[in-house]
């Protein structure tokens, strides 16, 4: 039986690939580790908790001593490495989170892997999960390549560059058997209230001013979270030693336009008149160093890996809104405590 870790499993992507992984792949063990920040939520995982092939351990990849025992005590054969600081805003007020937990954490990941598998490295597998913010921000034309430099621009996007120089140099000085893969902005059920889409859904239904950073010019590349999921068991079981492989969706949309058709999607499913939610729309101070365009080109990881995206956006910003509607309790779980009190220091300065 293969033992594979998954970091920050109970995250929003980390969820979805736990799951994919302990349905698709019965004859491995699935140990998720994760320290249950506040974006970490064993609730995101009640459909796949008792699995005889599932196992959660709580602790932080900052604790390099937990870190080797954990991979001393398991001897795992590959491992999915998540779990970071993930919210770009936040990094903007608290970098050195992102700095211990990014970069450190990823460095004590690593260095456990070396470790254990030092004498045999056959058939393992490092795969760091990225994201396409390492490359900086676009104009208004050209994609992101799997080559273009690296230029990260906030404290979130420079942490990511950090490890993925780590897990590349690691690589090429002990040729630890590692992969990358960089993601443009992932959307679907279980994402933390605090990123656009779901932040959004929240207010609009709640009746909540719409914050919009700037004037809503800025333009994101927006994936199916479950299409993530899929890239990354296909790049994780086909993807070559040493390989980076970009992920996203063709699917290009200035912030305002996205939060136009989430207001209509709202205002349909909830009965309201047309047009009604737009005028929660509230253009606020933009946010610091804020980049301006992200797409992404994943030919590499179609041509080589056959996959591509499974849903149209359409029909997944609808089922999105669907979901956020429906779990009601998931929201208000997440979004008592301590929410309340980001939410606030966040928005009122705007
Ligand atoms: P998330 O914030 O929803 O989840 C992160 C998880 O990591 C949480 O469960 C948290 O408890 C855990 N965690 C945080 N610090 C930890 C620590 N020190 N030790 C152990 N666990 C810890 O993040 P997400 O949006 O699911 O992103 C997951 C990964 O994918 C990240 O590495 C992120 O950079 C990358 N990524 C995200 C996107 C996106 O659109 N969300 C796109 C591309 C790449
Ligand atoms: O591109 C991949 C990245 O996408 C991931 O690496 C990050 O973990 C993930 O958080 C996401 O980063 P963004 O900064 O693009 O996502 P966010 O949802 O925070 O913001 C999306 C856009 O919406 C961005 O241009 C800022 C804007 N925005 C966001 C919030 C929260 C607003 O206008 N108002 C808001 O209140």
């Amino acid at each position: 039986m293969k033992k594979i870790l998954i970091t920050g499993g109970a995250g929003f992507i980390g969820s979805h690939l736990v799951r994919l992984f302990v349905n698709k792949y019965p004859d491995y063990q699935i140990v998720n580790l994760d320290k249950l920040t506040y974006a970490g939520n064993l609730n995101n995982l009640r459909d796949v908790e008792n699995a005889s092939n599932y196992e959660f351990v709580k602790g932080d990849i900052v604790d390099a001593k937990f870190i080797y025992e954990l991979f001393d005590k398991y001897q795992f054969d590959g491992v999915v490495h998540l779990a970071a600081e993930s919210h770009v805003d936040r990094s903007i007020t608290n970098p050195n989170e992102f700095i211990m937990t990014n970069i450190v954490g990823t460095a004590n990941l690593l260095n456990a892997a070396n470790r254990i598998w030092a004498d045999n490295q056959d058939g393992k597998r490092f795969y760091h999960v990225s994201t396409d913010e390492v490359y900086g921000s676009l104009g208004e034309t050209g994609f992101f390549l799997e080559d273009t430099p690296y230029d990260p621009k906030s404290p979130y996007s420079a942490s990511k560059a950090s490890s993925d120089h780590l897990v590349r140099a690691y690589h090429n000085t002990y040729k630890l058997p590692v992969i990358i893969s960089n993601c443009s902005n992932n959307y679907g059920s279980y994402q933390f209230p605090e990123k656009l889409i779901p932040l959004f859904i929240h207010n609009i239904k709640n009746n909540k001013p719409l914050p919009v950073y700037g004037k809503g010019e800025n333009i994101r590349d927006w994936l199916w979270v479950e299409d993530h999921a899929r890239a990354i068991d296909v790049i994780f079981h086909g993807g070559k030693d040493g390989d980076t492989y970009n992920i996203g969706g063709h699917n290009e949309w200035t912030n305002i336009d996205l939060i136009k058709l989430m207001c209509k999607i709202v205002d349909q499913k909830l009965g309201r008149s047309e047009g009604e939610s737009e005028k929660l729309i509230t253009y606020v101070k933009d946010r610091a160093g804020h980049d301006m365009r992200y797409a992404i080109d994943s030919t590499k990881l179609q041509n080589e890996l056959g996959w591509t995206p499974s849903l149209q956006f359409a029909e997944g910003l609808e089922k999105t809104v669907e979901w956020y509607l429906e779990n009601t309790d998931w929201l208000e779980n997440v979004t008592s405590g301590d929410y309340q009190k980001y939410y606030e220091e966040q928005y009122q300065k705007r």
